[in-house]
């Protein structure tokens, strides 16, 4: 067959963007910025695990990928990240506030301390803020940008998570759609993700930890396992012009978890047994 006529792949989805994915060194953020590049978009990961984020960008190719040292709880070093990315590509179109710490997990109030609440404050609630606003910087002037946050089931649920954790990531939904509420006259758009409980370097660990915890873990959803891919399929959808009219939303990734209680009901195996 000629050249001429073989017919065209699909476009991809994020030809000519340029994102910033905080966290990208491991875990959904290296999976999200993996397929980010696989779409076309030039990826810059900021992140404190320098070896590994520079490991990520070779294995991508340095070509579509960069790293960036950057604690997302320094001001500057976020202003540096974003500097960066607009030296290096000459815009910024997608902010991906994924960089996150699930705190220490224990069961009873009292045993928490101040400086693991606030150090995970500093990290879940103030990077976002700070990765949020310096985003905004670049994108106010170019009048577009799309930047989404990762939440979690706990930014609507009680119970799953740490009290810092939950409190964090409930707080990042507040800031979504208030940032959502300002930046929509600039045509940008923010929205959050948040899904459910997924395999990673943070969460095996803990996993290990606490067997009972986290076996059989109630899922609505039968016979399928949420992966990291997931996440960052729906990252992908948000920080794309196809989700061009969503902004201030908070997208679950959780096969209904949230929004169904399944201890009390007509469709309980326990109702229908009878
Ligand atoms: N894994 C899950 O079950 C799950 C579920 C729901 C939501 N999430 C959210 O997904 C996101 C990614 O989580 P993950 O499981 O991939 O975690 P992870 O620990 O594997 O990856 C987090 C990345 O953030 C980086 N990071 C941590 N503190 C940082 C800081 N101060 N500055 C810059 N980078 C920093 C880490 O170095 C790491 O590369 C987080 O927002 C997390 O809360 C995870």
């Amino acid at each position: 067959m000629a050249s001429d006529m073989i017919a065209p792949g699909p476009v991809p989805r994020l030809a000519q963007k340029v994102a910033l994915i905080t966290g990208g060194s491991r875990g959904i953020g290296e999976t999200t910025a993996r397929l980010f590049t696989k779409h076309g978009a030039k990826v810059v990961i900021a992140d404190i695990l320098d070896d590994l984020g520079e490991m990520v960008c070779e294995n991508i190719g340095v070509e579509s990928a960069s790293f960036v040292h950057c604690d997302v709880c320094i001001e500057s070093d976020i202003e540096r990240a974003i500097n960066f990315t607009i030296e290096k590509h000459g815009k910024l179109d997608i902010m991906i506030n994924n960089a996150a710490v699930a705190g220490d997990l224990k069961f009873s109030i009292l045993d928490n301390d101040v400086a693991d609440f606030e150090r995970v404050m500093s990290v879940n609630v103030t990077g976002v803020f700070l990765g949020t606003k310096h985003a905004a910087r670049a994108m106010i002037p170019a009048l577009g940008g799309s930047i989404v946050t990762i939440g979690s089931i706990a930014s609507t649920t009680g119970g799953n998570t740490s009290h810092a954790y939950t409190s964090s990531k409930h707080a990042v939904v507040g800031l979504t759609k208030n940032v959502a509420a300002e930046l929509g006259e600039f045509g940008i758009r923010v929205n959050c993700v948040s899904p459910h409980l997924i395999l990673t370097p943070a969460t095996v660990p803990i996993v290990e930890k606490y067997p009972d915890l986290y076996t059989d873990v109630y899922s609505n959803l039968k016979g399928i396992v949420l992966q990291q891919e997931d996440v960052a399929e729906a990252t992908l959808f948000l920080a794309s012009d196809e989700s061009k009219y969503i902004s201030g939303h908070n997208l679950a990734l959780d096969g209904g978890f949230t929004v169904i209680n399944p201890s009390f009901g007509l469709f309980s195996s326990r109702f229908r047994a009878k």
